[in-house]
């Protein structure tokens, strides 16, 4: 076995996103139609056998979401309900069983508890990514889905996911697709980052941070990031994000249209084309590991648009961040199911 983290190697303020091999992960099997027991495990390994659907044909979902410390020293999670919602509506898309919300909530309860010396102490602003994943390990050789499957959650300490957190950073158009309209793009399924891989890594390559992808039949419509939901607000002062049959639905975005009803943005999920995106005043980029982060431009076919400044956040943008982290880490009160004390 691999030597595990421990608590003295983190430098809280500085982390990066990336994996550490904490002591323990949650791990459930599917056997014979039903789920097993589950529990913690040390092994950071999975087992599965060399045929299974979900290394040749993508049979594989996961989720995101993120432990985070109060001034109280206790622990929040933020909404997990949505993110088992969501897990069991990819699950279905890909043919795979549902796990019972009550039993998924209580298995990241039970990984985090076990891992708390590695839940980042407040106003770090560093958190506990907490990572689902299902997979299918049994052996098939056509292309049909299996009858085993692996449930593992596993955590590790995380800082920004775009470097600089709440400095805008620059984005950048793409002629390739993520997912198609009536394909996996609304299900969190591993196809779509694989699609994303390539023209990701040209967009870090060229400066910029991540992809702006465009609707997949005409190439006009914003769809969102490769790791994230875009917003952006108006010259009048309104949030706008992409209706699309082919995004994530994020429930950082979910929340964000609750949040901004309340701030009077009037928030609406609405097509947006590229060549409008001079309209927004600030744009951003939601979800559980970009929080909110600014978009500070957009380079479309070799056009940079600007949006509020490319050194600091927008107004509104700092407002919905330290609304929604402030909720998160328990210092504002929320709506009511929101925040789910450990
Ligand atoms: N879109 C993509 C492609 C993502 O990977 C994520 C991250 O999970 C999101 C959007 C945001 O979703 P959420 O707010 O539920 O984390
Ligand atoms: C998340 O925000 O949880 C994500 O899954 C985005 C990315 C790290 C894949």
């Amino acid at each position: 076995m691999q030597e595990k983290a421990k608590p003295s190697d983190f430098d809280w303020e500085n982390l990066g996103f990336s994996y550490h091999d904490l002591p323990y992960r949650y791990r459930v099997t599917y056997e014979n139609g039903e789920w097993g027991e589950g529990g913690l495990t040390e092994d950071s390994n999975l087992v599965m056998s060399e045929a299974t659907p979900s290394l040749h044909y993508g049979q594989q979902i996961f989720e995101g979401m993120k432990a985070y410390r109060r001034k109280d020293g206790g622990i929040n999670l933020f909404r997990p309900d949505e993110n088992s919602k969501r897990m069991n509506r990819s699950a279905s898309r890909l043919l795979m069983p549902a796990f019972p919300t009550d039993r998924f909530i209580e298995a990241v309860k039970k990984v985090v508890l076990a891992n708390e010396e590695f839940v980042p102490p407040y106003g770090s602003g560093a958190t506990l990514y907490i990572r689902p994943l299902m997979i299918a390990v049994d052996s098939v050789v056509g292309v049909q889905p299996g009858k085993k499957y692996i449930l593992n959650i596993y955590v590790t300490p995380v800082g920004p996911y775009f470097k600089g957190g709440l400095i805008p950073t620059a984005f950048v158009t793409s002629l390739y697709d993520r997912a198609a309209h009536g394909g996996t793009g609304q299900s969190k399924v591993g196809g779509n980052y694989a699609a994303s891989l390539y023209p990701g890594q040209k967009a870090h390559s060229d400066g910029y941070s991540d992809v702006v992808y465009l609707d997949p039949t005409e190439h006009e419509y914003i769809e969102e990031l490769g790791s994230a939901n875009f917003f952006g607000i108006t010259k009048m002062g309104q949030l706008l994000t992409p209706k699309s049959p082919s995004i994530l639905p994020s429930i950082t975005k979910l929340s964000v249209l609750t949040l901004a009803e309340k701030m009077g943005l009037k928030p609406a999920q609405v097509q947006i084309s590229i060549n409008d995106i001079d309209e927004f005043s600030e744009a951003g980029a939601m979800g559980t590991a970009a929080v909110i982060s600014p978009v500070g431009s957009i380079t479309h076919n070799g056009e940079k648009h600007v949006f509020y400044s490319e050194t600091e956040p927008g107004p509104v943008t700092l407002k919905l961040y330290n609304q929604l982290t402030g909720i998160q880490f328990g210092d504002v009160e929320g709506p009511d199911g929101w925040v789910v004390d450990l």
